[in-house]
């Protein structure tokens, strides 16, 4: 497979083109942001391990019937994944009250929630990912009615694997976010999971393991990230 020209780069993550149209290369990279972008930094091995980390999740998911664009790791930090067109949503699941959720509803962070709790973000920076509806999807066409019945399928399928997935591993999955990528018509999971995209607590402490370390100026950032692939590596 030949590495052809970048095709686009994104905060984490830079996607390239091959030989195979049907075919791209992503690249993690260890650039950190937070808030659309305004805070920035460097989180030492995070491509490695989000690329490491996103290779098992995928495999895992796919194994248990989720349609994934993963192809294989090609390096460290490559992985060779299906050509999609990415769905401009941004899924998020909460189990646990956190973040923008905790904020929202003016709850304490930890607050467990009933059920779980779906919501959309219109994947556009420029408007800062507003959180939208469904009836706002529908309306402005950012996904069909058969594709967002796929999409909300899938949300809580894989909520329900990756929560067992993390459990066994003493991790808490409070949050987290994926993007859906349209490939030959169909939904399928793309993009990444990883600390960059859950909210992970250690089921004992409830210390956070993940991106949160960085937005919130925790310390202990790489730590963290290496602890949670040593935990799911096992
Ligand atoms: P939030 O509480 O800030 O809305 O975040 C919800 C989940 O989505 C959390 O697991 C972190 C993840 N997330 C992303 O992956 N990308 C983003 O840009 C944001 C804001 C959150």
């Amino acid at each position: 497979m030949e590495k052809l020209e970048m095709l686009y780069e994104g905060k984490a993550k830079k996607v390239f083109k091959t030989d195979d149209a049907d075919r791209y290369i992503v690249e993690y990279k260890d650039d950190a942001t937070a808030f659309n972008g305004v805070k920035k930094g460097t989180i030492t091995g995070k491509g490695v391990i989000n690329n490491k980390m996103s290779a098992v999740l995928f495999d895992m998911l796919e194994k248990e019937g989720i349609p994934t664009h993963f192809e294989g790791l090609l390096s460290d930090r490559e992985m060779l994944v299906k050509a999609v067109e990415i769905v401009p949503l941004e899924v998020i699941m909460r189990n646990i009250a956190a973040g923008s959720l905790a904020k929202r509803l003016g709850l304490e962070e930890g607050t467990p929630m009933k059920r779980p709790v779906l919501e959309f973000c219109y994947k556009n920076d420029e408007l800062g990912d507003p959180i939208i509806n469904e009836d706002h999807i529908l309306a402005v066409e950012l996904a069909t009615e058969d594709q967002l019945k796929t999409i909300r399928k899938y949300a809580y399928k894989i909520n329900e694997l990756l929560m067992d997935f993390f459990k066994e591993r003493k991790i808490r999955l409070v949050d987290f976010k994926i993007e859906l990528g349209l490939y030959k018509g169909d939904i399928i999971l793309a993009d990444e999971i990883s600390p960059d995209t859950c909210r992970l607590w250690d089921w004992e402490t409830d210390k956070k393991l993940d991106k949160d370390r960085f937005r919130r100026d925790l310390g202990d950032v790489e730590d963290a990230y290496e602890e949670i692939l040593s935990r799911i590596s096992k």
